[in-house]
């Protein structure tokens, strides 16, 4: 599934920079319910939004997000590792932008933002048809129905079920 992402990274990881600042701008005025704010590290954005989008800091609490970024060796089979001054600007950036321990269910740490209680109750209304569309491939693929999940936006208005 990565390299289906890879292709695309250069280009994305470029508009991504150029645009940062025009679309915090733009949505500063946005009232969803689950608005996230824009992604504003360009670092965190560049070496975390290669593989997948940059996930918005608030879904993980900062305890996950430091169990993650301590083990970037062993990313979810994959190696994402850092030099040890980009480890700790996305790490500080990503901590200080955490949302709160209610993410991480029963006492476990979460890794997963689809694993929290709070990913699979706004979800729970996604078919097992759909999750199972090779367009969709993985829950944690938001963007594949999230159209502006690049931009950090998950607004309901921007949702496209891949058919
Ligand atoms: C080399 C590719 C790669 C890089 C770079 C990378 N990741 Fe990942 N990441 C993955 C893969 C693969 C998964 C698992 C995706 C899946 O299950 O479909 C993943 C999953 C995740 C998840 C869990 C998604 C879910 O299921 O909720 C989080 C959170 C995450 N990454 C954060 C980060 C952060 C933070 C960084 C930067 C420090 C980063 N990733 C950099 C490959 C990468
Ligand atoms: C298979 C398609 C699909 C994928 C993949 C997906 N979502 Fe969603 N998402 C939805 C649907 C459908 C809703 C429900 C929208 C509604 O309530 O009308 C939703 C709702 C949301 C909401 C609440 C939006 C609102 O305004 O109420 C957020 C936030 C969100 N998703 C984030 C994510 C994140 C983060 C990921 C990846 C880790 C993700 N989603 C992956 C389809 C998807």
């Amino acid at each position: 599934m990565l390299l289906a992402y890879r292709k695309s990274v250069p280009m994305f990881a470029t508009a991504v920079l150029l645009m940062g600042g025009l679309i915090s701008a733009a949505h500063a005025g946005d009232d969803d319910d689950e608005r996230m704010p824009a992604v504003k590290n360009a670092l965190f954005q560049a070496e975390c939004g290669s593989c997948h989008v940059a996930y918005p800091a608030r879904l993980l609490s900062a305890a996950s997000w430091r169990a993650m970024m301590s083990g970037l060796d062993k990313h979810f089979g994959s190696d994402a590792s850092l030099d040890a001054e980009s480890a700790r600007e996305i790490g500080a950036y990503l901590e200080k932008n955490a949302g709160r321990d209610r993410y991480a269910a029963s006492g476990k740490l979460i890794l997963r933002i689809t694993e929290t209680r709070w990913f699979q109750r706004e979800h729970d209304e996604v078919s097992a048809r759909t999750w199972k569309n090779p367009k969709v491939k993985s829950a944690a693929n938001c963007a594949a129905c999230h159209t502006q999940a690049v931009n950090g936006k998950y607004s309901e208005h921007d949702i496209r079920i891949p058919r």
